[in-house]
């Protein structure tokens, strides 16, 4: 189905990974990136940049399992089977040699791929993200998230986007703060029980990164809440991985989207 948004056309398409419905666009021709949304966010995310990004590339957006369109998949859900799905999804496509670019959760999938699928990488772009694992109090963070949404996943949902701005983004920014919250209250309880599980499980990928041998880049939010900057700068002296930092929160894509994208047409 061709779909017009900002002027640029895209294509909405499923593919069936296993027994699960995978949702994605594409949009445009050239070198291929491949964008992974974040935890509560979906393909959606991507509009803006896409446009734009599209004039030279083709561009994959995916509505990861759980998420957006998609279905959940038969098995837990972990940075890894997701992966999997990714580099599937590319094989259906005949997309080689891409970018692949995550924001947060889509990092840390973004980061699996890269662990299994090396050879398919061209670029790595970690958005707002890490390879450090959680601590024990954002585990165990995890876990009172798990026993609130049993009970009403839809208040967990509205905090939880809450907390991914700081305070002068929520003052700036209320009605793209709402949308997101509307959009991300459609996701099913079991799609963001199954998203918190495999990022409270996910494995410390530093050394993956630090060993990958694609051009590797980590864009970070001088005021992230969620991933602090000082944490992000270790990582990439680390890790040997170029930072670029953006004056914004979590969210720059977001909140500073046009600085995200002269920034990513710089990248890729
Ligand atoms: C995200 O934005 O994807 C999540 O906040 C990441 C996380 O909780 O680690």
């Amino acid at each position: 189905m061709a779909i017009f948004a900002n002027k640029v056309q895209y294509t909405k398409m499923i593919f069936h990974y296993h027994n699960t419905p995978i949702h994605y666009h594409k949009q445009g021709s050239g070198p291929a990136i491949v964008m992974l949304h974040g935890f509560l966010e979906s393909s959606s995310m991507w509009q803006k940049i896409a446009a734009v990004l599209a004039k030279e590339h083709t561009i994959l957006m995916i509505d990861l399992p759980g998420f957006g369109e998609s279905s959940m998949l038969e098995k837990r859900h972990t940075m890894e089977n997701m992966a999997t799905m990714v580099c599937e999804l590319l094989v259906l496509e005949k997309l080689y040699d891409i970018t692949l670019l995550g924001h947060s959760m889509g990092g840390y999938v973004a980061l699996a791929f890269g662990e299994l699928f090396p050879e398919k990488v061209g670029k790595l772009v970690l958005l707002n993200s890490s390879a450090s694992p959680d601590s024990i109090s954002r585990k165990e963070n995890r876990n009172r998230a798990l026993s609130i949404i049993d009970r009403n996943k839809d208040a967990f949902i509205a905090m939880a986007i809450g907390n991914l701005f700081n305070a002068e983004e929520k003052v700036k920014h209320p009605l793209a703060i709402k949308g997101l919250k509307n959009e991300a209250l459609h996701t099913s309880a079991n799609g963001v029980l199954a998203a918190i599980k495999a990022m409270r499980d996910r494995k410390d990928r530093t050394a993956i990164l630090k060993n990958l041998s694609c051009e590797k880049h980590i864009i970070a939010g001088s005021n992230d809440l969620i991933l602090p900057l000082e944490d992000i700068i270790t990582l990439s002296k680390q890790t040997k991985t170029t930072l670029h930092i953006i004056h914004s929160g979590h969210m720059s894509w977001l909140t500073h989207s046009s600085e995200l994208v002269a920034l990513l047409q710089g990248i890729v």
